[in-house]
């Protein structure tokens, strides 16, 4: 669907929402609801995904199981709970691109940053520095930072900050390149949300890894805003480490279990160090509760409990939606509607805003980031009375995503004029 051909109609709208392939999956969804029973315009997928109604099953199953069962549920569970997690692997890895040793689901994103850090950042005087992009999620800089003291170096010299150019809102990769090129033989670690939570930017992946793997730095994104809302081939562009959590695009629920994924080439080596739990001791020996660990050979080898299965059924639920539609479909559909997006807003062109989040499709996912010049806290309040969720992040900015799995066209139409209109443009 290219630009030329879109119309800034409500017709328009509803004939691409008639006509879209995915426009079924919606009905999967709970679209939160207005006070006189109509469905919200939920554009903040970003944030929290929507649940899927077949969660309610996914979790009720194991809670009767537990009602019925007790501690036999470990063992005869329809979905036996000592392996559960492992029933999420092929989604995952599908998700990300990866093989199936290269995925666990566990804990949550912060943490699962803190565990691959602790076996895959180990600096030496020489080679000590943190690479991430300025303006990266809060909890990423609190640990990268809090990793960089643990080992007795200082965020001031250690942590390196790549920030677009004056003027402009997007990092340039062959920014990234060249400081990659500058300092590299003194960074350990590059870390860079997959998606930057504020401005919406998706990096470079290959390109990136390719770049940092020339000068020996470990290679790592943050997928909070990728998994789910990019394709991605985490395998293949040969990415070392990556970590996701499951509550935005891929609707598992607030604070579900997250997933990470450790390339193969490390999954495999049990020698790596790395902080020890008994859920990442070999399963084969795991109840003869002895002293010594023994690493899984795989992702799994870096679990440290036995998982909430709540929490990892209600991701099954979702994950088995993405599953059956596949992302390709999911991305095509996304492009489409970040694109009538871009175009009603653009057709307004209006000083009182702008568009903050790349142009070239490539360099984005489904999230919009505008800029609003005055009262945009305000404003955006003012949308969520008139039943239009999206977001504001101090001290400027509106984020809109629509989904493909459960926005239509008509959302996003009905967005943009509530929007220009609250503008008064
Ligand atoms: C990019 C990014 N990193 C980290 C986090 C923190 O996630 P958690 O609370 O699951 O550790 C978030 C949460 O929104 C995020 O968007």
């Amino acid at each position: 669907m290219s630009l030329s051909s879109f119309e800034a109609t409500k017709d328009f709208a509803a004939a691409m929402t008639a006509c879209d392939p995915l426009a079924g999956y919606r009905s999967r969804f709970h679209i939160p609801q207005m006070p006189g029973g109509k469905d919200c315009v939920y554009l903040c997928g970003h944030s929290l995904g929507l649940q899927p109604k077949s969660t309610r099953d996914y979790v009720e199953q194991e809670l009767n199981d537990w009602e019925r069962l007790g501690v036999e549920g470990h063992l005869h569970a329809r979905n036996p709970w000592l392996p559960y997690h492992e029933l999420l692997t092929e989604p995952l890895a599908r998700l990300v691109g990866a093989r199936s040793s290269e995925v666990v689901a566990m804990n949550s994103l912060t943490v699962n940053l803190h565990l691959m850090m602790v076996s895959f950042y180990r600096p030496t005087r020489e080679r000590h520095k943190i690479l991430i992009e300025a303006n990266a999620f809060p909890s990423d800089q609190y640990a990268l930072k809090s990793q960089i003291r643990h080992h007795g170096y200082d965020p001031a010299t250690s942590l390196v900050e790549i920030a677009p150019r004056s003027g402009e809102a997007s990092i340039r990769t062959e920014d990234i390149d060249e400081l990659i090129a500058r300092e590299g033989e003194q960074i350990a670690l590059v870390m860079l949300g997959g998606v930057n939570y504020y401005s919406g930017q998706a990096f470079d992946f290959p390109r990136i890894t390719q770049a940092g793997h020339a000068r020996d730095c470990i290679v790592a994104f943050d997928l909070a805003h990728a998994a789910g809302n990019l394709c991605l081939e985490l395998h293949d562009w040969d990415v070392d480490f990556a970590a996701w959590c499951s509550y935005k695009y891929l609707n598992a629920g607030p604070g579900s279990i997250a997933g990470c994924f450790v390339h193969e080439r490390h999954a495999k080596n049990v020698e790596i160090p790395r902080f020890e739990g008994w859920w990442g001791h070999d399963k084969q020996t795991r109840f003869r509760m002895g002293p010594d660990f023994h690493a899984i050979p795989s992702a799994e080898g870096w679990q440290l409990s036995n998982p909430s299965i709540l929490s990892a059924a209600a991701l099954r639920a979702s994950v088995d939606i993405f599953s059956e539609v596949g992302m390709e479909r999911l991305r095509a559909k996304s492009e489409a509607l970040a694109g009538y997006l871009e175009f009603l807003l653009d057709r307004a062109g209006s000083s009182k805003f702008s568009i903050i989040t790349p142009r070239d499709p490539a360099q984005r996912g489904a999230q919009l980031s505008l800029r609003v010049k005055h009262n945009g806290r305000a404003i955006c309040d003012a949308l969520a009375e008139q039943g239009v969720i999206c977001d504001w992040r101090e001290p400027d900015m509106l984020r809109v995503a629509p989904v493909p799995l459960y926005n239509s066209f008509l959302d996003v139409y009905v967005f943009a004029e509530k929007l220009l209109s609250a503008l008064r443009v």
